[in-house]
């Protein structure tokens, strides 16, 4: 296979793999992600866009939230998938971008400087936040039936409901961002944040009187 069609079959494993996710994990995910990926790395040239391309396609199909297996062994499914495409070369480093992108997954293994995981990773957690982090981050939550918010809900946490969600994570994710593309991306789109959660606040504490 050349490059092109080994990028057509990644593209038709992963959707495969991921049919029946959340619409926030859906393919369009991916294309979201592609596109912010290839934009922050044509600006820094920290990674090769080939494997980065390969690694975003398939950077949600292990993922233990959607699979009734476990992530270690979505990690095979993948390592499966490249070693038939002929990708053998690229699967330390995909493999360990994949496993080390997630916001949640706190376990310390693998290289967590490699450039791929950088760009990898700020244009993942740039499609979580902005008005299409709001539309995932609630559609996320009726997906699992959370609550919108519980006003007495500790602020830390993990917390059942999505506004809580919003504390736990969302809000983090612009002081995390590796390169300075991602960073400035991340403005735009954590003001967006804000300004929401203060006009959500508002309404909710709406009263009659006033
Ligand atoms: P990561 O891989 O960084 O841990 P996830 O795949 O868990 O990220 O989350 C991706 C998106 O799914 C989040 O940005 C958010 O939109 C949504 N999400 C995950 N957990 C929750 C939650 N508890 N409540 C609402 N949305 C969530
Ligand atoms: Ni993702």
């Amino acid at each position: 296979m050349n490059r092109q069609e080994i990028i057509i079959s990644a593209e038709a494993f992963a959707k495969h793999r991921m049919s029946g996710f959340d619409s926030g994990h859906d393919w369009y995910h991916i294309e979201r992600v592609r596109k912010l990926a290839a934009y922050i790395n044509n600006k820094e040239k920290l990674c090769d866009p080939y494997t980065l391309d390969i690694a975003v396609i398939l950077h949600d199909t292990a993922d233990s939230k959607f699979n009734k297996v476990d992530s270690e062994n979505g990690y095979k499914i993948i390592e499966e998938f490249m070693q038939k495409a002929g990708l053998e070369l690229l699967i330390d480093q995909v493999i360990n971008a994949i496993k080390n992108v997630s916001f949640s997954n706190k376990k310390s293994h693998g290289d967590k400087n490699d450039p791929l995981l950088k760009v990898l990773q700020d244009a993942d957690r740039l499609d979580a936040i902005g008005a299409i982090g709001i539309a995932r981050a609630f559609n996320y939550g009726g997906f699992r039936n959370n609550p919108i918010f519980i006003p007495d809900e500790k602020p830390e946490g993990l917390s059942k409901s999505t506004v809580g969600h919003f504390n736990d994570k969302l809000m983090k994710l612009k002081g995390l961002m590796n390169t300075k593309t991602g960073k400035e991306l991340a403005e735009e789109r954590h003001r967006y944040l804000e300004k929401y959660l203060e006009q959500f606040f508002k309404e909710w504490g709406f009263a009659s009187s006033t």
